[in-house]
C-alpha cells in the first residue's frame, strides 16, 4: 500500500486578516503538496483556523460580539483569501468545533491514563479590576535581571531573560494599568520534564525530523540553562477554549487544542473520504510533515511530539521550519505601509506573481525571506514574463497566424536530440528538488529550460525561416512548444492558473509531472492562444502602500507587542478635527474608495479618499459629521490626492465611521 504524506501548515489565528507574511508558508507548502500530488504521491494538505485563546476572547468582547462570530468572520475571510492565492487545502477546518472538542477530550483521557498529567496549585497574577488572571503577554513590568522597564510578564526583550510572572518587578495589567495581586489557582501540568520524556525528545530531535540547525537549537533548550519545565495545559476563565471536563471554570490552553486541530481537521477529511482517522494518525503508513515558522518551534518540537507519543499517535517525520518575511529588508510595519494584507495585494497584483516570487526566494533553512519591491518587479518582468511567457507567445505566434495552428515533427538534428536530453535531465532534477521542497532550485532550473527554448528560437529565427521555408519555421516552433510543455508542467505547482492556461493553449496534459512525458507534442493542432500574463508596473506598490498606510483605523489587535506607551505630546502631534462631508461620490474603477469633499472649517474644503465604499453609499455619508486626521502628508490613491483620513472602526469586517455627533462644528479639535 502506498504511503500517505499528510502535510500541515500552521493554523492561522482567526483573529485578523491573512497578510503577506502568512502567505510565505501557505504558498510554499501548497506548491510542495501540489508537486507531490503531480509526482503521483498520495499527499494531503491539512490546515484549520486557530480559534481559541485570550486575545480572541478579548477582541470579541471589545467589539461587542461573541468569540464564535469573530472567528467565523475571519474563518470565512481566510477561506476567500486562500482561494485568491490558489492555496488549495484538502481540508481547512476551524478548531472551535465538535470534532476538535472530541479529540481534545480523548487525548486528555489518554494522557491521564499514561500518567502524564498532574494537578498543582500555582501563583498567578490576578487583575481585580478586570477580574481575570493575566497571561504572560498581558502583564508588563520591570525585568528582574537588567531592570529594563515595560517588559512582558515572561521575557525581557532588552536582555532576553526569561522569568516567571511572579518574578517580574512592579507588574501592571496591560489592559487597565492596575497592579495585579498574586492569587493561587489549580492547574493541570503535562510532565514534559520527566526523564522518560526528555529521553524521548532527545531521540526525536536526532531522528532527522528537524533541519540540523533547528535540531541544535532545540537540543540547547533541553540541555542548556534550566532545562525543560512541565507544561501547564489549562487556563482559568474567562477564556475562549474548550472546558476541561470535571474542572469548573478551567479551559484547555489553546496550544493544546491548536495542534490537535491538525488531527481533527484530518478526521473531518477522513470521514468525507470514507477512511478512519487511525489510518492517518495511528498508522505507520502515513508520514506526517508539519511546516511552521521559526516563532513556534518550541511547541512543535517539544510539547507536541511528547503529547503525540503518549496519545499513541504518529510522531511527525518532519517539522520543517522557515524564516519570516521582511519587506524591503525590514520587518513589516503598519506605519511604513508595508503591513500588507492578502486581499488588498491581490486587488492590485496578480496573486500568482507573489507565488512565483516566493518560490524563487524560498530557502531550505530558517533564514528570513525578503520581498523587495524593486526585486519583485524585476523578477516578475524579466523571468516570469520575459523568459517563460514570452517564449510561449513567440513559439505559438507563427503557428497560429501563418501555419494553420498545426505542429510539425520535432527537428531530427543531433543538436535538438542533445537539447531534448538536457531538458529531460533538468526535469528529473526538478522533480527531485520538488520532493525535497527546494523550490528556489526548481526555479533556477526552470530558468535553464526556458533558456534552451529562447536560445533555440533566437538561433533558428522562425521569423526569417517563414520568409523562405515555412516548414522549417514549423519545426522550430514545434520544438519551442515542447519546451513550453516542460515549463507548464514544472511551473504548475507554483503558478497553477497560468500553467493550466499555457497547457490548454498547446493542448498539453500537465496533470502528471514526469519528464518521461515530454517531447510528445507533434503533428497535431494547438488550441486557442490567450493572453497569459502582463508585466507589473512598479507604481502598483506606491498605490498599495498609500492605501495601506492611509487605510481606516482597524480594530485594535490585542495585545500587540508594539503597545508601547506614548507621551501626551506625541499624541498631540496628531491633529484630529471634526469634518462635515459636503460631497461624496464613487471613485471610478475602485470598489473600495469614496471621494469626499470635507469642510474642516478651512478656506477650502478638502478632498479626502476614504476606503468605505463597501459600507457607505455616497448618499449615506453625505451631510454627516466625521473625525478627520488633518495633518497627514497628502497621499495619492488611484491617481487622486487624499488630503487627510477619515477615522472608522472595523467591527468584524464592517466599517463604521466615527461619529462626533451632528452638533459638532467643522474644524473643532478632537482631543
Ligand atoms: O502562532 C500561531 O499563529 C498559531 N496560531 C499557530 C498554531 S499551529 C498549530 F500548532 F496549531
Ligand atoms: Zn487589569
Amino acid at each position: 500500500m502506498k504511503q500517505k504524506i499528510l502535510v500541515t501548515a500552521a493554523l492561522p489565528y482567526a483573529n485578523g486578516s491573512i497578510h503577506l507574511g502568512h502567505l510565505v508558508e501557505y504558498c510554499q507548502t501548497d506548491m510542495y503538496v501540489r508537486a507531490l500530488k503531480q509526482l503521483g504521491e498520495d499527499a494531503l494538505f491539512i490546515c484549520a483556523d486557530d480559534a481559541h485563546g485570550t486575545p480572541i476572547e478579548l477582541n470579541a468582547k471589545k467589539q461587542g460580539i461573541t468569540p464564535e462570530s469573530l472567528v467565523t468572520h475571519y474563518h470565512e475571510e481566510h477561506i476567500r483569501d486562500f482561494a485568491r492565492f490558489d492555496v488549495a487545502f484538502d481540508h481547512f477546518s476551524l478548531t472551535h468545533n465538535d470534532s476538535n472538542r472530541a479529540i481534545v477530550n480523548e487525548v486528555y483521557q489518554r494522557l491521564i491514563k499514561a500518567g502524564q498529567i498532574e494537578e498543582r496549585e500555582i501563583d498567578g497574577n490576578f487583575c481585580e479590576h478586570d477580574a481575570r488572571f493575566l497571561p504572560d503577554r498581558f502583564l508588563r513590568g520591570t525585568c528582574p535581571r537588567c531592570k529594563s522597564a515595560d517588559q512582558y510578564g515572561d521575557v525581557c526583550e532588552k536582555c532576553g531573560a526569561t522569568y516567571t510572572t511572579t518574578e517580574i518587578i512592579d507588574p501592571k495589567c496591560s489592559l487597565c494599568g492596575n497592579t495585579p495581586v498574586i492569587r493561587k489557582s489549580s492547574h493541570l501540568f503535562f510532565k514534559l520534564s520527566s526523564a522518560e520524556n526528555i529521553a524521548f525528545l532527545r531521540s526525536f530531535i536526532t531522528s532527522g525530523a528537524l533541519q540540523p540547525d533547528i535540531a541544535a537549537f532545540v537540543k540547547n533548550w533541553i540541555d542548556g540553562g534550566e532545562g525543560l519545565r512541565d507544561w501547564c495545559i489549562t487556563r482559568d476563565g474567562p477564556y475562549f477554549g474548550f472546558p476541561v471536563p470535571g474542572k469548573p471554570d478551567k479551559f484547555f490552553y489553546v496550544w493544546l487544542d491548536a495542534p490537535l486541530g491538525y488531527v481533527a481537521s484530518s478526521a473531518e477529511w477522513a470521514e468525507k473520504h470514507g477512511l478512519s482517522l487511525e489510518s492517518l494518525w495511528q498508522s505507520p503508513n502515513t508520514r506526517i510533515e508539519h511546516v511552521i515558522g521559526k516563532d513556534i518551534i518550541y511547541f512543535h518540537t517539544l510539547f507536541w511530539p511528547a503529547v503525540l507519543k503518549h496519545a499513541k499517535m504518529t510522531i511527525p517525520s518532519r517539522v520543517h521550519v522557515h524564516g519570516m518575511l521582511t519587506i524591503n529588508g525590514e520587518k513589516m510595519s503598519k506605519s511604513r505601509g508595508t503591513f500588507i494584507n492578502a486581499a488588498p495585494f491581490a486587488d492590485v497584483v496578480d496573486a500568482q506573481a507573489l507565488r512565483f516570487y516566493y518560490a524563487c526566494k524560498a530557502s531550505n533553512d530558517a533564514s528570513d525571506l525578503d520581498l523587495s519591491f524593486d526585486d519583485f518587479v524585476q523578477r516578475i518582468n524579466s523571468e516570469l514574463v520575459n523568459k517563460h511567457v514570452n517564449l510561449f507567445s513567440r513559439a505559438t505566434r507563427f503557428l497560429q497566424s501563418r501555419l494553420g495552428n498545426q505542429l510539425g515533427e520535432l527537428p531530427s538534428t543531433d543538436d535538438v536530440q542533445a537539447l531534448m536530453y538536457k531538458t529531460v535531465a533538468l526535469g528529473r532534477q526538478i522533480e527531485t528538488h520538488y520532493r525535497n521542497r527546494e523550490l528556489s532550485h526548481v526555479m533556477r532550473l526552470l530558468g535553464d529550460i526556458a533558456d534552451i527554448g529562447n536560445e533555440y528560437m533566437q538561433s533558428h529565427a522562425p521569423w526569417d525561416q517563414m520568409k523562405t521555408d515555412p516548414e522549417a519555421a514549423r519545426l522550430t516552433c514545434t520544438f519551442a512548444v515542447n519546451i513550453c510543455h516542460a515549463l507548464a508542467m514544472y511551473l504548475s505547482p507554483v503558478v497553477p492558473r497560468l500553467a493550466t492556461a499555457m497547457a490548454s493553449c498547446i493542448n498539453a496534459d500537465i496533470s502528471r509531472m514526469d519528464a518521461g512525458l515530454l517531447f510528445a507534442l507533434k503533428n497535431r493542432p494547438i488550441g486557442e492562444i490567450t493572453r497569459l500574463f502582463d508585466r507589473i508596473e512598479k507604481e502598483v506598490f506606491d498605490t498599495l502602500i498609500a492605501s495601506t498606510a492611509s487605510a481606516p483605523v482597524q480594530e485594535t489587535e490585542l495585545p500587540e507587542p508594539d503597545l508601547d506607551r506614548i507621551s501626551i505630546d506625541t499624541f498631540g502631534q496628531v491633529k484630529l478635527r471634526v469634518g462635515h462631508v459636503l460631497q461624496a461620490e464613487p471613485v471610478p474603477k475602485s470598489n473600495k474608495l469614496l471621494k469626499l469633499m470635507i469642510d474642516l472649517g478651512e478656506k477650502q474644503p478638502r478632498q479626502i479618499l476614504a476606503g468605505i465604499a463597501q459600507h457607505y453609499t455616497p448618499d449615506l455619508i453625505r451631510g454627516r459629521k466625521v473625525v478627520v486626521v488633518a495633518n497627514l502628508h497628502p497621499a495619492k490613491l488611484m491617481g487622486l490626492e487624499s488630503q487627510g483620513m477619515v477615522l472608522a472602526v472595523n467591527t468584524a469586517g464592517k466599517l463604521i465611521v466615527v461619529d462626533p455627533g451632528q452638533d459638532a462644528l467643522p474644524g473643532t479639535e478632537v482631543r
